[in-house]
């Protein structure tokens, strides 16, 4: 996995902390198991995972995350913030919106942000269901109200042309959406280079930045199903909140704010 190497990483690589110390594996079970494993050894912040292939990458809500050789970017950043968990939504938006503009500017394409972490791309074809391009776990260590690390797991489909059946008509990759191949190298010094300002600003400056820019390709302004809590609110979603929380304004015109659920 040439293209994976630290050596070539680091030559196109502009970060201060972020990436320097690397680790890049030819398989695991999850690159965020990995990160954690080395933070609870001390890892210093910006130590990054990456793998070829993954045999147990995971999503949000349990769910599997593809992750076949020789195709994608599996990453892990690890992160120290001396804040509290609170900081950890707009961090994991922060991370969406990295994505989506790094993703904009290397590839031209339109990268929608899904609340909270899905990175999707609607098809030329308007009727078409938006299909799946990356998505971010965030997951922490935490002793009450102290974070003693946050590791930020990212899968982005990159050069993939085949999906297992239950995901062919929900998920993409940069090949299918440009028609070419993309260097997994490359692309992932870009988002280090763009996740390190954008982190260092979160925590000097508080979320605002980072919520104006998840706004700028969020979905906001879609009719939206949110399954929260065991209900279903159908609606509009009309903003994100300084905490990281979607607002959907639900068909009988009340605002109401989600922390956690599924967005469809
Ligand atoms: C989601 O969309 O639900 C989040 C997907 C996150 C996948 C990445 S791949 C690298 C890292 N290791 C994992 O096991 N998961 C994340």
């Amino acid at each position: 996995m040439t293209d994976l190497s630290q050596y070539h990483v680091a030559l196109v690589l502009h970060t201060a902390r972020f990436g320097h110390r690397y680790v890049a594996l030819p398989a695991c079970a999850s690159t965020n198991d990995e990160a954690a494993r080395l933070a609870r050894e001390g890892a210093p912040e910006g130590l990054v995972v990456v793998a070829d292939t993954q045999s147990g990458g995971r999503g949000r809500l349990g769910r599997t995350w593809h992750s076949p050789p020789g195709e994608n970017l599996y990453l892990s950043i690890l992160l120290r913030p001396d804040r509290t968990p609170a900081t950890l939504p707009p961090l994991t938006l922060m991370t969406g919106a990295v994505l989506a503009r790094v993703l904009a500017e290397t590839t031209g394409i339109t990268p929608v942000l899904k609340w909270p972490n899905d990175v999707v791309v609607q098809p030329t074809d308007p009727q078409a269901s938006p299909r799946k391009l990356a998505g971010v776990l965030t997951e922490m260590a935490s002793e009450r109200e102290h974070i003693r690390h946050v590791v930020v797991g990212i899968g982005l489909n990159v050069n993939g042309l085949d999906f297992p059946p239950e995901l062919a008509d929900r998920a993409t990759s940069l090949r299918l959406c440009c028609g070419g191949t993309f260097d997994r190298g490359a692309l992932l010094a870009a988002v280090l280079d763009a996740f390190e300002p954008a982190y260092d600003e979160l925590l000097a400056h508080g979320p605002a930045a980072a919520l104006t820019a998840w706004r700028r390709h969020g979905f906001l302004g879609s009719r939206c199903r949110v399954d929260s809590g065991g209900e279903s609110i159908a609606g509009t979603a009309v903003d994100i909140d300084e905490a990281g929380a979607l607002l959907v304004r639900d068909d009988g015109g009340q605002i109401r704010r989600v922390v956690s659920g599924e967005v469809h």
